[in-house]
Parts: structure tokens; C-alpha cells; sequence
């Protein structure tokens, strides 16, 4: 069969700006990582642009090149580091603050990690309660601040002479927002900033600046951002990239993987009763009700979109799902997530399942950050604009078109991921149908 043919991708040449609003524990892990992993400290584990192969063509062929090899992504080597903090920590200090990497692994690239100093934050206390910024811009309007924003994006460009910048949201999650008619179009989005709109997040004054600057935006929070019809429309219009929202790391990465499998099996669900507890920053904020409701909304659709209730009313028509999440500060960064899952089979008789994860928040999101960012870049160099659904498999709380619904099966967001690869390189997608083995 012919292969298709594949698209067009401009080389990553020169080097790739990751800007992370947010230099807390996530985006300094990250940092320090990736800037171990160069030096030849430490191995990338976590992260598929570094560590996974994807299989071409019929199984026969025996062809499995690594991602990297596979698709241009950008060079660890070409990454330049920048951010935002409304705390003025650079990044070695922020990484000790956070405690989640070993003093000595910091200290291994102590001079790298102190420059890299955070740009003044567009900040207001109002959307993240529990967080006290010293470090923030000043400005009349919102639009003043996008405006900042945005020149602090060119002369982070310019300063390190970089090709492309990405930006990844690592800062802390805000309080609860519905879409409303301030975001409904490019026109009502500006009008809001200029009178100050309390329905203007921060993050999405990073969102419209990004986007204005022609830099892709990945939301690793689960406010809403760029999941409005304004940034949609804007991000389409001037073709960037976006994608969003919330890391998919602990407790949802363990739901997404089991709930499928419980579909899968026809076995039913009673009820799931997710807690955890965990002493971070990123506790602390969330300990706040108005930033827990986001983080819960995030969390909760995904049993909903996954079991279909509708569908099979007499197997998931009456889940109880509960999640909380308790700051805890014995635990710093290592969150515990327990999961009380009631199911039931043959004839209806109950049984249970419990899932202990000790996890480190950190460690398993800072790998996301890294595969989005080079994810992203390569989308934009292709020429792929709007939503990225194939990075999906990220997310928490996915992004989709208008009117779909979004995919959170994690296998399915895996082969989707592999599959949107292969196009872009034109080879063949593949069904894991086997068929071939019937056709010779
Ligand atoms: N496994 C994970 O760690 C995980 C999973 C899913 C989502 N997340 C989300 O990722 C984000 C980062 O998590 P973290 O553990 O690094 O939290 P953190 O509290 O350590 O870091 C967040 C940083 O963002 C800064 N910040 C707050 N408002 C800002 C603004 N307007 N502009 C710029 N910076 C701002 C804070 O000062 C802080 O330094 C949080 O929203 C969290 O909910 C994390």
C-alpha cells in the first residue's frame, strides 16, 4: 500500500524559548532535569520525546525507531529557559524551596539554575488566595499587563537570540471561572481587559500574549485559560498552537487506566472515593475552596466521559465519586493518593478495589512539561493550529473541538498520540488490527 504523503515541517533550527509562567516545584524540576539529562547526570525517565519508540509499518517490518529519531523534534540542547513568578526566587532557590529534588542534585548545577531569574508576574491575589506576590507587574488595565507581557516575550526572544518560544502554564491553579460573555470573542475579550473584567484570569492574560506573540500555550492548570471561545478563535486565526488542560500525573493517570478496563469487562461501578494528601505550595493553594472547586471539576469528569452512563445506565447510572484533596505539609511534594473503588460483577455481587499511590507530584509532571514543549513546538512547525487533541494523553481535563466530547481512555490518547506522528511523517497508521496476518 502507498504511504501517504507527509507534511510539511519546518526544521527546528536555532534554539527553542520554554517559557513557564509559574517557577515553582513542577516548572523547577523540569529546569534542573532537563538540564541533568544534558549533562549526562541523569536519564529523561517519564518522558516519551526522549525515551519512547513508536512502531512503523506491519509488525513484520520490525521498524521501531525512537520518537526523537523519528520526528524533528527540537534538541535538549537548544532549549532556553525562561518564566514567571510573582515570587522572586530564581530557579535554584525556588528548586530548594520546593524540596523536591536532592540538595545535591541541585547543587550539581547551582550557577545554571541561579539565572535563571523570573520576570515580574501578571498577579492578582483575588485568583489564587492562598498565595502572597511581591514580585508583579503594574499596570492600569489587564491590558496594560498583557501588554508587559508581551514585551517581556520579545526580550526573551531577543535577549537569547532564540527561533521559537513555547510556553507551558506550570504557576498555580486560580480560583473557578465559567465561560462567560467577556470570552465569548476577541472584541469582548479585550473590551474586559481594558475594564479590568473580574472574569479575566491572570493565566489568560499569559494565554493572550502568548498567542499574540505567536508562541503555542500549554495549560498544565485546570483553569480555563485558553479554554475560551476568544483564545480559540484568536489561536486559530493566527495558527498557533494550544492545548490544555491540568497534568494528567497521580491519581487521574491511575483512574484513566482503570475505569477503561472496567468498561472494557462490562464490570459495573457503585461508587469511587478519591482522597490524597500532600504538603506542597500546590496543597496549600488548593486548600483554598474557590482553587479546590477548579481542581475538582477537572477531576471529576473523567468517569463521566469515560463510562458513559448513558449508555449503559445499569452499570454506571449511580456512581457516587467523590475526590479531596487535603493539604498535609509532613509530605512536602511526595502527595499520597488513596482510591476506594466499589465495583460490581456477575449477577451483581460486589467486590473492591483499593489503589495506594505514593507518588511525587513533581517528578511525574516535570516530563509532561518537557514532551508538551517539544510537542507543541514541532505542531506549530507543522503548521498545526488550534487544539492539539493528540496531546490529550497529557491532560487531565483534555481540551476538544466545540460539541465533542473529550477522549480520556489513556490507551486510546496513546495511539492517538503515535498515530498523529505518523501522519505527520507519512507513514501509515496503524489499527493494531492485524489483519495483515490474514491477508498473506
Ligand atoms: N503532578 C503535579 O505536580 C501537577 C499535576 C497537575 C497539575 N498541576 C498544576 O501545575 C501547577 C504547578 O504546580 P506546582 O506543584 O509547581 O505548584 P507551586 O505552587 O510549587 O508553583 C506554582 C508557582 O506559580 C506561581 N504563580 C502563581 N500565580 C502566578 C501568576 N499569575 N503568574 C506567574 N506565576 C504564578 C506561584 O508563585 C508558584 O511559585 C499547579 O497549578 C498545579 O495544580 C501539577
Amino acid at each position: 500500500m502507498k504511504s501517504p504523503t507527509p507534511r510539511p515541517i519546518r526544521s527546528p533550527e536555532g534554539r527553542l524559548g520554554v517559557l513557564t509562567p509559574g517557577m515553582g516545584a513542577v516548572a523547577t524540576t523540569f529546569m534542573a532535569g532537563v538540564e541533568s539529562v544534558r549533562r549526562g547526570l541523569a536519564q529523561p525517565i517519564g518522558s516519551l520525546t526522549q525515551m519512547a519508540t513508536i512502531r512503523l509499518g506491519k509488525r513484520t517490518e520490525r521498524r521501531a525507531p525512537l520518537i526523537k529519531d523519528f520526528v524533528p523534534l527540537a534538541e535538549l540542547d537548544d532549549v532556553v529557559f525562561g518564566g514567571w513568578d510573582p515570587i522572586p526566587d530564581d530557579a535554584y532557590t525556588a528548586a530548594k524551596q520546593a524540596g523536591v529534588l536532592e540538595k545535591e542534585q541541585i547543587q550539581a548545577i547551582a550557577p545554571f539554575l541561579k539565572k535563571i531569574q523570573p520576570m515580574t508576574a501578571a498577579f492578582d491575589q483575588h485568583y489564587v488566595k492562598n498565595l502572597q506576590g511581591t514580585h508583579v507587574k503594574k499596570g492600569k488595565t489587564k491590558r496594560d499587563l498583557a501588554e508587559q507581557l508581551r514585551q517581556d516575550i520579545r526580550d526573551f526572544k531577543k535577549t537569547h537570540k532564540l527561533s521559537r518560544a513555547v510556553a507551558v502554564w506550570c504557576a498555580s491553579t486560580e480560583i473557578f471561572i465559567r465561560p462567560g460573555p467577556a470570552h465569548k470573542n476577541l472584541k469582548t475579550l479585550e473590551k474586559a481587559m481594558d475594564r479590568n473584567d473580574p472574569s479575566i484570569a491572570p493565566s489568560m492574560l499569559y494565554a493572550y500574549a502568548c498567542l499574540m506573540e505567536d508562541v503555542p500555550f500549554m495549560n498544565g492548570a485546570p483553569n480555563l485559560t485558553v479554554d475560551v471561545p476568544a483564545m480559540l478563535d484568536l489561536a486559530r486565526e493566527r495558527e498557533i498552537a494550544v492545548g490544555g488542560k491540568d497534568f494528567k500525573t497521580g491519581q487521574t493517570l491511575m483512574k484513566t487506566v482503570l475505569a477503561p478496563m472496567l468498561k472494557a469487562r462490562m464490570l459495573g461501578l457503585a461508587g469511587w472515593y478519591s482522597t490524597n494528601i500532600l504538603g506542597n505550595r500546590d496543597g496549600e493553594v488548593l486548600d483554598d475552596p474557590e482553587s479546590f472547586k477548579t481542581k475538582e471539576e477537572s477531576k471529576l469528569g473523567v468517569l463521566e466521559h469515560i463510562l458513559q452512563p448513558s449508555l449503559y445506565p445499569e452499570l454506571y447510572g449511580n456512581i457516587y465519586h467523590k475526590v479531596r484533596i487535603n493539604y498535609y505539609p509532613p509530605r512536602g511534594d511526595n502527595k499520597e493518593g488513596w482510591d476506594n473503588i466499589d465495583i460490581f460483577g456477575w449477577l451483581g455481587y460486589p467486590m473492591q478495589i483499593k489503589v495506594d499511590f505514593l507518588c511525587r507530584d513533581s517528578i511525574l509532571a516535570a516530563p509532561i512539561v518537557l514532551d508538551l514543549a517539544l510537542f507543541a513546538d514541532l505542531a506549530q512547525r507543522a503548521g498545526m493550529k488550534g487544539i492539539q487533541e493528540w496531546l490529550s494523553f497529557y491532560f487531565k481535563s483534555p481540551m476538544a473541538a466545540r460539541g465533542l466530547n473529550p477522549e480520556h481512555d489513556l490507551f486510546i490518547q496513546q495511539t492517538k498520540l503515535k498515530n498523529t506522528l505518523r501522519y505527520l511523517m507519512g507513514e501509515e497508521q496503524i489499527t493494531h488490527l492485524g489483519i495483515e496476518y490474514y491477508e498473506e
